[in-house]
């Protein structure tokens, strides 16, 4: 049986993101999100805040999905949770080649562990977590790209500030 995971940095979970999860639940039965806690995008929200977001959205789905954090190379924890699939979510054609590549680089350490594809819902095909803090960081509304626990946590951390040590990201 394939075992998946969905890898990603989830700074923070979005509703795209939620969208993968869902779809990709259905047809892997159960899946594995595995949260890295520090990638080259340099994570505005802490390994822990993206953890709590993230298990605070499962708590809602219809379907067993985990999270755990890993650290090091990817193929490496997909082997530990005894997984096969990598699942990954393409939004434009701008997602390609950068997918292509982590896709090729992870078959060739790991053979045995195929990457698939889902394409984002046509709701969510323009969210990414980057242009949502940039929007909350200049005061928008993110109600319809994110939940409203993390339209909350944006709202905290851009807009209340002596309560967040992060308040100097700038978008
Ligand atoms: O959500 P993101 O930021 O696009 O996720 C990227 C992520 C975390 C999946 C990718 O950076 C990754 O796999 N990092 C782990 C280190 C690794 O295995 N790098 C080699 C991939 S070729």
């Amino acid at each position: 049986m394939p075992k998946a995971v969905y890898p990603g940095t989830f700074d923070p979970i979005t509703r795209g993101h939620l969208d993968i999860i869902l779809r990709a639940c259905k047809i892997f039965g159960d899946l594995t999100i595995l949260l890295a806690p520090n990638s080259r995008k340099h994570p505005f929200f802490s390994v822990e805040q993206r953890l709590s977001l993230i298990q605070d959205e499962l708590k809602q789905m219809p379907y067993k999905c985990e999270v755990e954090i890993f650290e090091g190379l990817l193929v490496d924890a997909v082997r530990n949770v005894g997984a096969n699939v990598i699942v990954r979510g393409l939004r434009a054609i701008s997602d390609y080649e950068y997918e292509l590549q982590i896709a090729s680089l992870n078959r060739g350490m790991a053979p045995e562990v195929e990457t698939v594809f889902m394409l984002a819902s046509e709701g969510s095909h323009y969210i990414s977590s980057s242009l949502v803090k940039e929007i909350s960081s200049h005061g928008g509304d993110v109600s319809n790209l994110v939940s409203p626990a993390v339209a909350k946590a944006l709202q905290q951390a851009f807009h209340a500030p002596r309560q967040s040590p992060q308040s100097s990201y700038r978008p």
